[in-house]
């Protein structure tokens, strides 16, 4: 792989979930954090979709949120195009930067600003990075952007809440392309979306990924929703990262079982007669982790070792798996041909 545009390092973020100061004092309680990112690394190429998916409260907005710079890691270290996004970025070079890539969010309608008009609110990006000066100019880039997401140049005079939830996402993203960004972070875009919408929302990015060679991290706890988007997935558990593989590959041959309970639960909507499984156990809490590999409660083939000792990510058979069962051998190869028969909705 050539250089990457997104490199991330042994991310960490912890969050202090303490009880205020008096109350510690009296109850005789230390501090609590949670450690909502736990030591994650990948690498991402130009061009390419990398999708985090994982159960609520693994993590996955965090890690959107650190990489767009609207959380500061605790630890590790974050590079875009080769510069150090955390450290010493001031002034007109982090504007630079920063313009190169946008988010956007799950929910349409508490991301974009619902006093303003469509029109104020796309072009809101353009004032700030002073990309076109006058307002004639900023009106008729607007209009092309509208035109772009599938939307009318007319529908700039319009509030947010005169559209619905997949024309309010498609506002979003002709804010978020407003900027000529290249990379761009998408939490869950669609989740909140019927799933006809959804399949044209998804459609429109990918369109817009070929137009304008955009790279995306793909947030998602749908993987039939991230096997039609993305190139390479990871799989997120408990702020960790359990496995990484292309796409194709994480269907056809998962590794870590975890990965297999998620795809085991994957609707067969072909209707193959598959058996059906559903994900068993429920995530632990994240304050009170368990010791070990933090799956190792729910996990069929969990030992001793998996309850003393946090696996690392070790590339196996090519591909990074963090799984004692895996590296020893112990975990005999999953199914494969019924997951791959699964398809986008
Ligand atoms: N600002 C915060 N303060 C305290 N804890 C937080 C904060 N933000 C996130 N957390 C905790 O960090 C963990 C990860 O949260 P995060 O929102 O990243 O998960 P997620 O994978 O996006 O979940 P979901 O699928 O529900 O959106 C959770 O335990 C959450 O409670
Ligand atoms: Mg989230």
């Amino acid at each position: 792989m050539s250089a990457p545009l997104l490199d991330v390092r042994h991310l960490s973020r912890r969050f202090d979930v303490s009880k205020p100061w008096l109350n510690r004092v009296i109850e005789r309680i230390p501090r609590v954090h949670v450690r909502a990112v736990d030591d994650v690394s990948f690498e991402i190429a130009k061009g390419e979709t990398f999708a985090l998916v994982g159960e609520s409260g693994s993590g996955k907005s965090t890690i959107a949120r650190l990489i767009v710079g609207l959380l500061k890691p605790s630890d590790g270290e974050i590079i875009f195009d080769g510069k150090s996004l955390a450290r010493g970025l001031k002034g007109a070079e982090a504007r630079r930067l920063r313009r190169r890539f946008q988010m956007i969010f799950q929910d349409p309608f508490a991301s974009l600003n619902p006093r303003w008009r469509v029109t104020e609110i796309v072009a809101e990006p353009l004032k700030v990075f002073n990309t076109h000066k006058s307002d004639r100019e900023r009106r008729k880039r607007v209009g092309e952007l509208l035109s772009l997401v599938g939307l009318s140049p007319e529908d700039g005079a319009k509030f947010p809440h005169q559209f619905s939830g997949g024309q309010r996402q498609r506002v979003a993203i002709a804010r978020a392309l407003a900027a000529n960004p290249e990379f761009i972070v998408c939490d869950e875009p669609t989740s909140a979306l019927d799933v006809s919408v959804q399949a044209q929302i998804l459609n429109l990015m990918k369109d817009l990924q070929a137009e304008f060679g955009l790279t995306y991290v793909f947030i998602s706890h749908n993987l039939s929703v991230v096997r039609h988007m993305a190139n390479r997935i990871g799989v997120l558990y408990l702020g960790r990262l359990v496995e990484v593989a292309p796409s194709h590959d994480l269907f056809a041959r998962p590794q870590h079982p975890y990965t297999r309970m998620l795809l085991d639960a994957v609707p067969d909507v072909e209707m193959t007669g598959r058996r059906r499984k559903k994900v068993e156990g429920e995530i632990p809490s994240p304050l009170n982790p368990p010791s070990g590999c933090a799956f190792n409660p729910r996990c069929p083939f969990a030992n001793e070792r998996c309850r003393i000792e946090v696996p690392a990510l070790k590339p196996w058979r090519g591909q990074p798996v963090a799984c004692h069962g895996i590296e020893e051998g112990r975990i005999p190869d999953g199914p494969a041909q019924p997951i791959a028969s699964v398809t986008a909705p």
